[in-house]
């Protein structure tokens, strides 16, 4: 039945075909919800982790953007993920950019996308989550600002502050590559600013992680605008990083450039951007070590790029470019593939996993940065 249903849905403009899917799914969470869970349901207790004094059933989970205004937050449950990430969410209600501002790459199996935060508004995701029957999951809620707003920093508090009795974990997205005065936050003087007002006003009620732009190239070496965000990050209090968000560059793609130069700007994500997601979180581990908890995202699409990205340093994972090409079954087939690899490693949980694979310790050294929990 999936592939019959992502057929169709490809033969649809993008963005068309991503509200047809949300229709359907939240008709099937109605009408056979008892059907949903036999069939993408798998749990097993090798894959529960305690992280920020949260529940993580398994560490598979929905990447933010994708349900943006927290409709569909039962079905996720359904479908098997971990934890989701709702957002990003502005404090006002957003159109974001003209269309059309969302585009597949088949062929590199990619979305490059230029939204630019749509949003519907904290006051009515707010008022939706408060209405969302009870999940056995966590439930992060992504913050960012709107774009041209003079007054940024108050934005970002008041979005917080609304959505703050709903969220689990808090992500600051300082590192959305798709408006054009959104990526100010990674200056780290300004992101100084930031984390002064928000971090203050959270007092520890809930872990704020930071959610990080991807590098240039895949081999990520000594980076000081990284090192100093990190650096910053880590002096205020955040609890966690998510590594990372789509990239602005074409990298790695085999769609031909004429169609790259007719879709124009916007964040390219999926397998491409894999190679660089993962030697990033390599990259931030082996700076801030295993205190601050990493959510690694970005390009996979597979059981096996889940356990590298897991023994890169990543504690939990983020899906949404894949979940789009290979259908729900595919949370499933991660989580029995984690299982089989963590077992057949003799592994007894998944923590112990985590980092195992060679870190990056020379460029660590290089950046002369002590961090240690805040
Ligand atoms: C259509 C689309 C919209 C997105 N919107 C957001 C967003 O609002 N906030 C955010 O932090 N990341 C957003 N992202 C980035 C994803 O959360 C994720 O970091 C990125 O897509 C890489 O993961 P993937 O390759 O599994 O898709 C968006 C991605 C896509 C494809």
């Amino acid at each position: 039945m999936d592939s019959i249903l992502m057929r169709r849905l490809f033969g649809l403009g993008p963005e068309f075909a991503h509200r047809l899917g949300f229709s359907a799914a939240w008709l099937a969470d109605r009408l056979i919800p008892a059907y949903l869970e036999k069939t993408y349901g798998f749990e097993d207790s090798i894959l529960h982790q305690q992280i920020w004094g949260l529940e993580f059933p398994n560490p598979i989970g929905l990447a933010a953007g994708c349900d943006k205004n927290a409709l569909l937050v039962p079905f996720w449950e359904r479908l098997g993920f971990g934890h989701i990430e709702v957002g990003s969410v502005t404090v006002n209600r957003s159109a974001g950019n003209a269309r059309p501002r969302l585009f597949r790459l088949q062929e590199d199996r990619a979305i490059i996308n230029r939204l630019g935060l749509p949003s519907k508004g904290s006051n009515l995701v707010a008022q939706r989550l408060s209405r969302t029957s009870a999940v056995n999951m966590p439930i992060g809620i992504s913050i960012a600002r709107v774009e041209g707003s003079a007054s940024a920093i108050k934005d970002y508090c008041q979005c917080m502050m609304r959505l703050l009795p709903y969220a689990d974990y808090l992500t600051i997205n300082i590192s959305c590559p798709n408006t054009v005065d959104g990526k100010n936050f990674e200056a780290p003087e300004h992101l100084d600013s930031l984390l002064d007002a928000l971090i203050d006003q959270v007092s520890g009620r809930v872990p704020v992680l930071m959610k990080l732009a991807p590098p240039d190239t895949p081999k990520v070496v000594y980076d000081s605008q990284t090192d100093a965000i990190l650096e910053t990050a880590v002096r205020h209090g955040v609890n966690g990083f998510v590594v990372t968000n789509t990239a602005k560059d074409r990298l790695g793609l085999v769609t031909d450039k004429e169609s790259l130069q007719e879709i124009g700007d916007g964040g390219l994500s999926g397998p491409p951007i894999y190679p660089r997601a993962v030697q990033m979180v390599r990259y931030v581990r082996s700076c801030v070590g295993p205190d601050y908890p990493i959510i690694g995202v970005g390009g996979i699409s597979s059981a096996e790029d889940a356990y590298q990205m897991i023994r890169a340093g990543a504690s939990l994972l983020q899906i949404y470019t894949a979940l789009v090409y290979e259908g729900p079954k595919l949370v499933q087939h991660m989580k029995r593939g984690l299982v089989q690899r963590l077992k057949s490693s003799g592994y007894a949980s998944i923590e112990s996993v985590i980092g195992t694979a060679p870190g990056i310790g020379e460029y660590a050294d290089l950046t002369g940065l002590s961090f240690s929990p805040g």
